[in-house]
This record gives structure tokens, C-alpha cells and sequence, in this order.
């Protein structure tokens, strides 16, 4: 992992895991990065300036003026490779997503041209009210990347969602992203976009008819699953994208939580939900952040099972403005996304299953047996556009399983039910 001459800026707001900022600048540091730190005059109250000043070998800003000279937050925000604010507390947060600019980490934050990522700490009612929520969304939807909170033990005394992200975590994130090429001069994140899926109105599948209890086939499990599209920015209103709605990838992940099994769904953007037990949502918007979120939670997965449509290139620049029309055509260059799928095939470890899906119009199997072997997968479930309510956009499914030597072709189902078919021989595997 290394963040070798990558400069970053640290913000970090009044939250008692702001004594977490110093494991984060230590780590960023070792990483090879350049580190500078804004504090909010709250977070000062929970961890010294001067520890990361020591940690960074830079001073620390606390506010935009100190009475006798001005900080430049604009020189600072453009300095950067990325800007990462953790922990970002419930008000540090509602103030960049609504531009209220009265510290040095928003007035950077909205000078900032870099990729920004925001790792959110706060008590578990905090974090779970719509007004958290809406902003975690809006900053989400101008292009910003949530780094997710942990579950498990608060200050508070209470257990729930809302505990900082682990700093190692929050560093391999950070030179995940970073690590990827970009294009030359590539001005993330966009700012202000109208396309984010964060307000978007969400239809809930889940609750849909009276089932009898499923089979606890999968308990003790955790799986890893992929959904949806995923949007790829061309400017601040439009992106390439494609059309799967992610029905497939939420039928399994609410299946296998029936079953029994903890599930991480990191979703793609998609009007469809689920909010069913056993199931935690990481809604994402582009490759990277999906597989940024993906390769955290690949080690501690039994199984991952990736249905994302996944866009294989990505425009090699993200304008800040909208793109204006001109005279003549226009080209766009497009550069690779990372190839989630064979990352964690790679990484693969003896116990652990991996489990594709390939979606073909001509040679099905023929190009699923070669994916199943680049990608080191050990089942693809092969669907295509050219049977009858398969694949995109309907309720129903046609699959053929296929593992090295043998295929196993199942009937037009509905999602569910493939689901389960889907289920039933990852268990056989697992
Ligand atoms: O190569 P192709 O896109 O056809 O492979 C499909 C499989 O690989 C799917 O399981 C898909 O979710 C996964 N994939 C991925 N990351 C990509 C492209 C595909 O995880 N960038």
C-alpha cells in the first residue's frame, strides 16, 4: 500500500474518535503521502494540535484567519490529491453538504478540486436520522465518497452503526482510489451534480408477499454482493451509464440474509432498495468507489458474488462545468476501471468463493468459461439480452450455471427464485 508523494488533506471535526486522527496521519505518513491538517475549534477540545502538527511535521490550521494573517484555502485545495475529513461529525457534515462555510475544513472542502472522501462518526441515533441521512446523500450526489461507519461499540455506551471506519481501512480506501490511473489532470470530484442518485425516490422491494422461513443454509456466513449500474461523470449532468436496475444483485442479497448470511451489498445507482435484515447497504456511484468498497470488505467474506454491471472505462477527465456544445463531433477519452471481479479473484484465499456473472449476446459460453478462468471465479451464472425477460430491466431470469466442465441450465424464473437457485450451489461450494 503506498501514498509515495500524494498530498492530502486531513480534516478533522469534534468527534471523540478524533484521537483516531492520529492513527490516520501516522499512517498516511508512513505510506509515503504529505499530510496537512485543518481541525474544527471542537475537535481541539478532543485531541492536540500539536500531536498532529508533530505527526504531520506541518502546523495545523484551525480556522481560515487567525487575527493576524489569512489561511489560503484555495491554494490549499488545490494542492491536494484528495482531501479525506475524518471523523466527519454529524455538524461538520451538514455543513459541507449545505456550503455553510464557517470553518477551515469547509472553506477548503468547497475550494477543493480533488477527490473528497468523508469517513462519519457519530453516536448511532445521530447517524440513523433522516437529517444525517439526507446529507450523507446530498454529498454523496455532488460526487463526494462515503467512507461507510463500522457497527459495533459507541462512546455512548449504546452498539450500533456509527463508529469511525477503521484508520487502516480509511488509508487503504484512499490509496486504492488513488492508485488507479486517472487522466491527466483529472479534476474530481464533480461539484454539484443534478444526475446523484442520493435523492432519488427509492422503491423498497423488500416485503413484497408472505413467504415461509427460509433455510439457515448460509448462517454464520459472510457474503459480498454486487448490484446495479454503475455512472461514470462526463461533467457536473451527465455520465455514461448503463441500464441494470441491480434487481438481480438485491434478490440474492435479501436471499442469502434469509438464509441466514450477514451481507454486504455494495449497490450501484438505481431507484430500487432494500432495507432487509442481514443486509448492509453500501450505496456507491462509480467503479471506483465500488470497488473501493469492495476490495475492504473482499477478506473478511466467505463469498462474494458480483452482479454489478460494472462500466469497463470511465471518461479519462470528470469537467468541473457542463460540457458546452460546439461546432463538429466531439470525442471523449475514455481510460480503464478497475476490474473488480479479477482483483478479488487474485486475492482469492483457499476457503473463500467467488462467483460471477456474465451477461452475453453471442458465444455465451464460449467467453463465460474464458471469464470464469481470467477471473478466477469459481461459478459464472451466464444470462442473455436475447431470451425472453432475461437480464436487464424485468422481474423474471434465464440462467445457465456454468463451472469449468459443466453447465446446469435452469427455466425462466422470477429473481427470486433464481436467487435461490444461485444460492443453492454456492452453498454446494462453500
Ligand atoms: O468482463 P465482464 O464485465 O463481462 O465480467 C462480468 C463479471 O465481472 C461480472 O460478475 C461483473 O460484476 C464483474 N466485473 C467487475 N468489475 C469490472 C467488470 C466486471 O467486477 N470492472
Amino acid at each position: 500500500m503506498s501514498l509515495k508523494g500524494k498530498k492530502i488533506i486531513l480534516g478533522v471535526s469534534g468527534s471523540i474518535a478524533a484521537y483516531k486522527a492520529a492513527l490516520i496521519v501516522r499512517g498516511l505518513v508512513k505510506a509515503g503521502a504529505e499530510v496537512r491538517v485543518l481541525m474544527t475549534k471542537a475537535a481541539a477540545d478532543f485531541i492536540s494540535p500539536l500531536t498532529l502538527a508533530t505527526l504531520s511535521k506541518h502546523e495545523v490550521t484551525t480556522s481560515v484567519h487567525d487575527g493576524e494573517s489569512w489561511n489560503n484555502h484555495v491554494e490549499l485545495g488545490l494542492w491536494a490529491d484528495a482531501m479525506l475529513v475524518a471523523p466527519a461529525t454529524a455538524t461538520t457534515l451538514g455543513k459541507m453538504a449545505n456550503g455553510i462555510c464557517d470553518s477551515a475544513i469547509v472553506a477548503v472542502y468547497l475550494s477543493a478540486r480533488c477527490p473528497v472522501f468523508f469517513a462519519p462518526a457519530m453516536d448511532l441515533d445521530m447517524w440513523a436520522h433522516p437529517a444525517t441521512r439526507r446529507n450523507v446523500e446530498l454529498l454523496q450526489s455532488y460526487g463526494n465518497h462515503l467512507i461507510d461507519v463500522g457497527t459495533g461499540e459507541l462512546a455512548s455506551g449504546l452498539s450500533g452503526a456509527g463508529r469511525l471506519a477503521e484508520p487502516e481501512d480509511i488509508i487503504k480506501i484512499l490509496a486504492d482510489f488513488l492508485a488507479q490511473p486517472l487522466g491527466k489532470g483529472t479534476p474530481l470530484p464533480v461539484k454539484a451534480s443534478n444526475t446523484g442518485t442520493g435523492m432519488s425516490t427509492k422503491a423498497d422491494l423488500t416485503g413484497t408477499g408472505v413467504s415461509s422461513p427460509a433455510k439457515q443454509d448460509l448462517k454464520g456466513k459472510t457474503l459480498l454482493i454486487t448490484a446495479g449500474p454503475t455512472y461514470e461523470d462526463l461533467d457536473p449532468v451527465r455520465y455514461l451509464g448503463n441500464r441494470s436496475t441491480g434487481r438481480m444483485g438485491i434478490a440474492l442479497a435479501e436471499a442469502a440474509a434469509a438464509r441466514g448470511a450477514s451481507v454486504n451489498l455494495v449497490l450501484g445507482p438505481t431507484e430500487l432498495t432494500t432495507t432487509a435484515e442481514g443486509v448492509t447497504l453500501h450505496n456507491v456511484r462509480s467503479a471506483r468507489e465500488m470497488h473501493a468498497i469492495s476490495v475492504i470488505k473482499w477478506p473478511k467474506a466467505d463469498a462474494a458474488i458480483l452482479a454489478a454491471a460494472v462500466a469497463d472505462y470511465r471518461p479519462s477527465r470528470t469537467e468541473a462545468g457542463k460540457i458546452k456544445k460546439k461546432e463538429g463531433p466531439m470525442t471523449v477519452k475514455l481510460v480503464r476501471n478497475p476490474d473488480i471481479a479479477a482483483e478479488l479473484g487474485q486475492d482469492k484465499r483457499p476457503h473463500q468463493r467467488l462467483v460471477g456473472f456474465a451477461l452475453e449476446t453471442e458465444n455465451g459460453l464460449e467467453n463465460a468459461r474464458g471469464k470464469l478462468k481470467r477471473k478466477n471465479l469459481d461459478f459464472i451464472v451466464l444470462n442473455s439480452p436475447n431470451d425472453k425477460g432475461a437480464a436487464f430491466g424485468h422481474t423474471t431470469n434465464k440462467i445457465q450455471l456454468v463451472t469449468g466442465n459443466k453447465v446446469t441450465a435452469f427455466e425462466l424464473k422470477s429473481k427470486d427464485d433464481v436467487a435461490d437457485d444461485i444460492l443453492d450451489a454456492l452453498v454446494k461450494v462453500l
